[in-house]
Parts: C-alpha cells; structure tokens; sequence
C-alpha cells in the first residue's frame, strides 16, 4: 500500500500501486457506507471548500456526501453568486478562501491545469475534480472500482471508450488508469474526436464501431463535448447516433456479458439507447454509487490516512 501526496491532481502521474491503494481504501469505505451508522471522524475538525466553477451534478452532490460521511465541515461554494462575477482571479479567490484557514480544495474548472495552478500557489490539499478537457481522476478511480468489483479484476480486460475522446477529461484520466492497471483500451467513435495521436497513450484506435465492440468486456460511452468544442467536428448528432450510437443491434455483436458504462450526463437516444441504458447490463447508477467510497478513500489519503487496514480498525 502506498500514498504519500498532498493532493490529487491527474492520474497521469500516478503509480499503479498508488491507484489499487485508492480502490482498496474505497472498498473498506464501501463496507462502511453498508453500516447502520455511515459517518466516521477522519476529517473531524477539517474545513473542505467545493470550488465548482463550471455545472456539475454527480461530482459536486458526491463529494459533499462524502465530506459529510467523514464529518468534514463543508463550504460549498456558488462561483455564481462570488466575487468573481466582479472580475476576482480564481488565485485570489482561492487565496482568500485560504486565509479562512480552509484545509482542502475541492476544484472543477473549465481550465485544463487549473488543479495543478492552485497546488502550486497555496498550502492546502487539492483535489481535482474535473479540469477543462485535461483530465477527471476521481472518475477514473470510480471507473476502475466498479470495473475490478463486477469483473473481480480489471488486468487483460478489453475496454473501448467510445464517443468523444478528444475533449473527454473522462476518456484521458481512464487511459492512464486503465493501462496502468493492464487493461487493453480500444478507443472509437468519428476520426475527428479520436485521432490516431492517441495511440501514443498506450490505446488501440479505431472508427469501426462493431471491431471495437466484438472483444469488449467493458463498453464505456461518453457524450458529445459541445461546449469544449469551437467548431463541429461532424455532420449533425443524428449522424453521429446512426454510425456510433450504441442500440440494440449493435450490442448484439457484442459479447453477452459485456458491461456498459457512462460517466453522465447521459445523452439518451444520442450515445446511448434508452433501453440499453436502463438494463441489468448499465452500470450507470453503480458508478454513482461508487463515487462516494472513492471520494472518500482519496480525501481521507490526501489528509495523511495509511490505508484500508486503518478504516477496518477504526
Ligand atoms: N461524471 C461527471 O463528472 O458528472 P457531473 O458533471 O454531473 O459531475
């Protein structure tokens, strides 16, 4: 078991024995979400800000929840109700905040390095919770946990992300995940959103949908950034369903107990057929699910915890 960081800023930079720690704290974590009493002291006296500053629903409601089970004291912050409608820069922002002598900060930001700036300007912990299209490590840290629990494992696995990759946050933090904890990744979806670049990162890349769907034991789809994107990069949405969108003829190709995932928000009837998204085979809620133990396996190593073994004791 190891972590030593003060922050969580990227998976890019993790080790793979730094991501089982997370997933192994987050399961004793889950354990104790199945308690009569879900609430435990680790961040008893210690004073979170949740620096959303671009829309969030899963993460931004995940992270309290898990604020709250560790008896944090939360301030969630409404950027559009804040000084920075007057102009305030997100450091001075962030430094005032500091000088509340608040202990970790939670960001989202629209920004690609926005986590890693305020690691460097202030003494707080940092979590990043979704920075521009660069990366969104707490999703691919649930991602992993709920893949290693449903499959037992996550090394050999065959997983395509299919869909939006070039401005997917989502699809980069799971790459570096996902290959570190040796699943073969199979990138899909237009040549415009995923471009043969990202075979440096250790993928398979492909624009034909049943190649990247026959193997899969993972189908993970993401959604269309339109707002990361300047111009369209294909014809219209309804071409994108007809040629990427995963429906029930499509899904038949794939094997019988392959999983489907998606990090939300869901585009139904675009990405994703509604049907397909509500079955027994949809991991979609179970991800959700899971963000909370994750979330709080990450702010409780973050804040000096050793590991698993110190949950079970406590
Ligand atoms: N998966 C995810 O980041 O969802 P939200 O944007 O709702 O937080």
């Amino acid at each position: 078991m190891s972590w030593h960081r003060p922050h969580l800023l990227d998976i890019e930079s993790l080790s793979a024995d730094e991501i089982l720690t997370v997933l192994d704290t987050a399961k004793a974590f889950k354990a104790v979400g199945e308690r009569a009493i879900k609430k435990v002291p680790a961040l008893r006296g210690r004073t979170v800000v949740n620096l959303f500053i671009e829309p969030s629903t899963r993460t931004r409601t995940s992270f309290e929840l898990s604020e709250q089970r560790l008896s944090a004291d939360i301030i969630n912050f409404t950027a559009e109700a804040s000084s920075l409608k007057k102009g305030e820069t997100l450091k001075d922002t962030a430094r005032n905040l500091e000088a509340l002598n608040v202990d970790f900060i939670v960001i989202r930001h629209s920004a690609a390095g926005a986590a890693h700036f305020l690691s460097r300007v202030l003494n707080t912990h940092v979590i990043n919770a979704g920075d521009g299209a660069h990366e969104h490590p707490t999703q691919a840290l649930l991602d992993a946990f709920t893949i290693r629990e449903r499959k037992g494992k996550i090394e050999g696995l065959n997983v395509t992300i299919l869909g939006d990759i070039l401005f997917s946050r989502v699809a980069r933090s799971n790459i570096w995940a996902l290959t570190k904890l040796g699943a073969k990744v199979t990138l899909c979806g237009p040549s415009t959103l995923v471009p043969r670049t990202f075979e440096q990162m250790g993928c398979r890349v492909t624009h034909d949908v049943d190649a990247a769907l026959r193997d899969a034991d993972i189908i993970h789809l993401l959604r269309i950034q339109h707002e990361r994107q300047r111009k369209t990069m294909f014809p219209s949405i309804g071409e994108y369903t007809t040629l990427f969108g995963l429906n029930k003829a499509r899904l038949a190709k794939a094997r019988p107990d392959a999983l489907i995932m998606h990090p939300g928000p869901v585009n139904r009837g675009v990405e994703i057929d509604n049907e397909i998204a509500d079955s027994a085979r949809s991991l979609i809620l179970e991800q959700v699910t899971n963000g909370i133990a994750v979330r709080m396996a990450v702010l409780f190593l973050v804040n000096g915890g050793k590991g698993p073994q110190e949950i079970a004791a406590g």
